[in-house]
This record gives C-alpha cells, structure tokens and sequence, in this order.
C-alpha cells in the first residue's frame, strides 16, 4: 500500500536510506517531447539559481584556484542549458576577473538549447569529457553541477579522470546532497515552477539519486575529497 509524506498528497513515500542509482530522469529519454525538453533546460535555470548555490562556491572555490592574474579559463562539464557558464562569466566580470568559460556537453540536445544565448566570454561544444582529453584541452579550472548523480560507477570514475586530466588548477563538482529535507524541500517548492516540464519529476529523481557526503567520500578516487555545501549540497573537489 502506498503512503504519503504528509505534505502532498501525491507525493508517494520514497525510500531515501539509499540511493535510487538505477532511476531513469525523463530528460534521459531520447524520444521525450523536444518542446518540453527545451523548456524544462529554461526553467532549469532558474532552478539551479535557487537550489545550486554556485553564487558563493564561485567566491570560495573557484576565484581562489584562478591564475593571479585574474584571467582563465574554466570548464562546465556537462553544462545542459548552459545556465552556469553564462553565471560564471557574470560574476567574474563582476569580481573583476576575465574569464572565458566553455560549456561541454555530448548530448546534442542541450547544446542545441545552451547555445540560444551565449553572451561574451561563453562558448558552448558538443564534446564528451573525454573528447576534450583526446583533443589535449586543459583549463584552470573544471566545474560542472548535476552530473555526479547522473553517471553509472564506471562512467563517474572515467569523468572524474578526465576532469582531473583536463583541470591545472582546480576540479570542483557540485551537486544535491540527498536526504529527507531536501526531498521534501523541493517536491514543495517545485510545484511553483515546474508547469509544462520535468522539472519537478527528474528534480526529485535527481535527488533520489544522489549522494549523501559519507557516500560520496566513499567513491571518490584518491587525491579527491568531498565537502558539504548548505543547504543541500555537496561538493567533489581535487587541486592539481
Ligand atoms: C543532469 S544533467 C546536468 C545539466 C546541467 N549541468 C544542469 O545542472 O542543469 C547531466 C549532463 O551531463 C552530461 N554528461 C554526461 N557525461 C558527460 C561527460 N563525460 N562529459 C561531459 N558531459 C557529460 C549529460 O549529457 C547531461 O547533459
């Protein structure tokens, strides 16, 4: 018999004690609707202002690891929409940095949806992690936001690898750290903008499927650590 937890009436109970690692996100389908596609990489946005916290890690793990010059280059792998390339580049020019920032995705979907803007300073490439290690690329700094959770445990190691080949300075993956509150937090919060997309069903699956800090620290090869980020948040992180 299926319950609720209380606060919405079709929300069914979930187990959370572990992760959901074969959960599939609605996105991931390659036949989904393409107009509620593009529309949930939009609203993607503004969920990732909200719930990513990336405005402070910019302060506080990204500046610091830029050349002293105040000019880089820094990755987002794994960009989607390109929300956070576009946010990165704003807020260096605000710190007084000049930064060029790619977003690197191989899902020719999201480059098609990240490259309708693409301000000054942002590139967007239809590459993998590891076709940018073939073609010898390196950057400052590599970043990316959601995609930890998303990759099977042989496909996270060889992410991790190539971020660690493709970074001279610093690598820095953010994403949700699972638990009750966060579930609960964002079924109530995601109604407000979700409408017409698969914001709230894959946002509730992302977090289904991700990690708490004692698990990520678990997975992360050597030389990595893992750090909780308020309020939902984890971060991998590795220095060259
Ligand atoms: C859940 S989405 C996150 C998108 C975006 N960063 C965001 O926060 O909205 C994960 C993305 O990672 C991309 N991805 C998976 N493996 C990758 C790899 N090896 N290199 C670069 N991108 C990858 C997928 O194509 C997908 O678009």
């Amino acid at each position: 018999m299926s319950r609720t937890d209380g606060l919405d009436p079709r929300l069914p109970a979930v187990d959370l004690t572990t992760r959901a690692r074969d959960l599939r996100e609605l996105m991931d389908d390659p036949d989904c609707d393409p107009r509620v596609l593009a529309r949930t990489f939009r609203r993607f946005a503004v969920v990732n202002a909200l719930v990513s916290g990336w405005r402070s890690v910019w302060r506080t793990h990204v500046a610091p690891a830029l050349p002293a010059s105040g000019r880089g280059r820094v990755l987002d792998l794994g960009c989607g929409g390109g929300d956070l390339a576009r946010a990165l580049v704003r807020w260096a020019a605000a710190d007084g940095f000049d930064v060029e920032v790619v977003g690197a995705d191989p899902d020719a979907r999201a480059i098609e949806a990240a490259t309708r803007s693409t301000p000054r300073g942002v590139t967007f490439r239809q590459q993998s992690s590891t076709e940018l290690v073939a073609a010898g690329e390196r950057f400052d700094v590599v970043v990316s936001n959601h995609v930890l959770h998303h990759l099977g445990d042989a496909e996270r190691q060889g992410f991790l690898a190539d971020s660690e080949q493709l970074a001279s300075s610093r690598s820095l993956h953010s994403d949700i750290r699972r638990s009750r509150s966060a579930y609960r937090a964002y079924a109530v919060g995601s109604t407000l903008v979700a409408a017409g997309t698969f914001v709230r069903v894959d946002g509730l699956r992302s977090i289904r499927r991700s990690f708490t800090l004692p698990e990520l620290q678990d997975v992360l090869p050597a030389g990595w650590s893992a750090e909780r980020a308020s309020p939902h948040r984890v971060l991998a992180i590795r220095d060259a």
